[in-house]
């Protein structure tokens, strides 16, 4: 009871930061939610709120939640499966081999890391790196709903078929069939693309992650010019 009670005030701490003055009722079915108020603070909130997290079975082998980090108030969001050994360890998403890659990534479409936002679809390692289980995407993916509610980035990028799938609802897409095509994920334009620790192993595939890229910056240059940025 005292558990159920403490999760409405965080609800409601939550919202208030956003803006809201009264709990919205009908977010979900409404798709992207409208947020006013402090984005950071709002971020800080729910970083906080994660803390103890104990949702999954991942919690117990966890050395560190992975939270996400980034810009709250980034254009462009990149959303991966989950942390490996070192992200564990630093308690930062995308440190490892897997994260220079993405990091060169990043800057070679003119961004720096701190610009954009950086989450996973879990926040704790799997075990051996295993794919996160059904379960466990299911009690974790509320966080990243709501981080991505915070910073409503004009563009995501996911990476791999674990996130697209996740993204997308729909378990039986092959990331070769949809990458690089633009998708709607609640009214935010998604870009699927593969895995940086798949391109690790399959280096040849590496100009194909950067046409979709492109594909992300053109995006993101007609959002700039439709603002009256340019
Ligand atoms: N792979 C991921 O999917 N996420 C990370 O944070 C690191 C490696
Ligand atoms: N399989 C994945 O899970 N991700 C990729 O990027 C490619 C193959």
């Amino acid at each position: 009871m005292a558990n159920i009670v403490q999760e409405i005030k965080n609800a409601l701490e939550f919202y208030q930061a956003l803006g809201y003055e009264r709990m919205p009722m009908r977010l979900r079915a409404e798709g992207r939610r409208p947020v006013i108020g402090n984005k950071e603070s709002a971020m800080t909130l729910l970083r906080e709120e994660i803390a103890e997290c104990g949702r999954c079975k991942l919690s117990q082998k966890r050395t560190h939640i992975v939270f996400g980090e980034g810009n709250p108030d980034a254009r462009l969001m990149f959303i991966g499966e989950a942390p490996g050994r070192e992200e564990d360890v630093q308690a930062r998403p995308f440190v490892g081999d897997a994260g220079m890659l993405l990091t060169r990534l990043i800057e070679k479409m003119g961004l720096k890391r701190e610009e954009v936002y950086i989450a996973n679809i879990v926040k704790c390692r799997p075990p051996m790196n295993r794919d996160p289980e059904k379960d466990e995407i299911q009690q974790c993916r509320e966080f990243l709903e709501r981080q991505i509610d915070i910073i409503r980035p004009d563009i995501i990028m996911s990476l791999g078929r674990i996130a697209a799938s996740t993204l997308m609802g729909n378990e039986k897409l092959k990331i070769t069939a949809i990458r690089g095509k633009i998708f709607d994920y609640r009214g935010i334009p998604l870009v699927p693309t593969f895995h940086p620790a798949y391109l690790m192993r399959n280096p040849k595939d590496k100009w194909l992650t950067w046409n979709d890229a492109q594909k992300v910056l053109e995006r993101l240059e007609r959002g700039t010019l439709d603002q009256g940025g340019g």
